[in-house]
């Protein structure tokens, strides 16, 4: 039994199958498999790692499969030390492939079932999740009602909610209303504004435009450049560090649970920006989206 609980994780739980190969075979062909891994993994579970890690107690809000063979990812879920109890168990576990080329190209491909995917009714019917947490961390990859549901819980109690990824229609603004911190990558920015993210003028441009429709923090990543963090009143660049990209999944989790940590710890805008940098970058140096930030605590 967990007595306090900080942080809720609104999102995916995934099986994670990570394959390194020397490179892709052509049409009709095959490759040798280097490295295959198996884990716990979606962007959810990832955060929920990446935060606890870092000091945190976390729980989460998601769905696996009922099936003896997604226990597994339950099983590695609690082992992890998430807070398990409103995890759902229904139809299938989304499954995601991680394949990656020795220069660290990926591809990903996601069999994310219907059935694996919050509802309006599942938010309200795990009211209770939200109980004793300070912070909800959303992913925008759920349906849209399942998350205003999710996003006005946490409003009507008070609690900080960050945003992770992006939505289109007309419920966006709703959403980001109701938000304290959103970060986004390139795509979902511009998903999100209609600014092509180029350079980190346009990230400005587009973090300026987002700030105006709620949060007070909002962090967009500039394509091969790095990441900018700005808030009403200043702003950090964090330019892509130097190690070795092994494979860039998870690296924007990563980023959230460092953000969020220092955040929560009170230590401002400037340091919490670092330290998300520092998560990130401790992420593209490993193969699949699971982190390792037990250096950065
Ligand atoms: N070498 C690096 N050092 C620090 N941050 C990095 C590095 N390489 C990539 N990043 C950051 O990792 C993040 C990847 O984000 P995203 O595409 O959302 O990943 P995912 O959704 O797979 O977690 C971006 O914010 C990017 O700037
Ligand atoms: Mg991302």
């Amino acid at each position: 039994m967990q007595h306090s609980t900080g942080i809720l994780v609104v999102g995916q739980v995934a099986r994670d199958l990570v394959l390194g190969i020397e490179g892709m075979p052509e049409g009709g062909g095959s490759a040798e498999v280097r490295e295959r891994r198996e884990m716990l993994g979606g962007k959810g579970a990832n955060q929920a790692v990446g935060l606890i890690q870092l000091g945190a107690s976390v729980r989460m809000l998601g769905v696996v499969g009922d099936d003896e063979t997604d226990s597994f990812v339950l099983e590695q879920a609690r082992a992890d030390g998430i807070d398990v109890e409103h995890v759902i168990r229904r139809g299938t576990t989304a499954l995601l492939l991680d394949i990656v080329e020795a220069d660290g190209t990926r591809r990903l491909f996601e069999d994310v079932p219907e059935s694996a995917l919050l509802t309006a009714d599942d938010i309200r019917a795990h009211e209770s999740a939200f109980d004793g947490v300070d912070t909800v961390i959303l992913q925008l990859q759920q349906p849209t009602d399942a998350l205003l549901a999710a996003a006005e819980l946490a409003r009507d109690r008070g609690i900080r909610l960050v945003l992770d990824g992006a939505i289109e229609g007309p419920e966006r603004d709703r959403l980001l209303g109701l938000a304290d911190v959103l970060r986004a990558d390139a795509t979902e920015a511009s998903i999100l504004t209609g600014v092509e993210l180029g350079s980190r003028d346009d990230a400005k441009r587009a973090a300026i435009e987002l700030l105006a429709k709620g949060p007070s923090l909002v962090a967009v990543a500039v394509p091969g450049q790095g990441d900018l963090v700005v808030w009403d009143g200043g702003e950090v660049f964090t330019p892509l560090g130097d190690e070795e990209v092994v494979d860039p999944t998870g690296a924007g989790d990563a980023f959230v649970a460092g953000l969020v940590t220092g955040l929560r710890a009170g230590h401002g805008q400037q340091h919490s920006a670092e330290l998300a940098h520092a998560a990130a970058g401790a992420t593209v140096t490993r193969l699949g989206g699971r982190p390792d930030l037990t250096g950065l605590r």
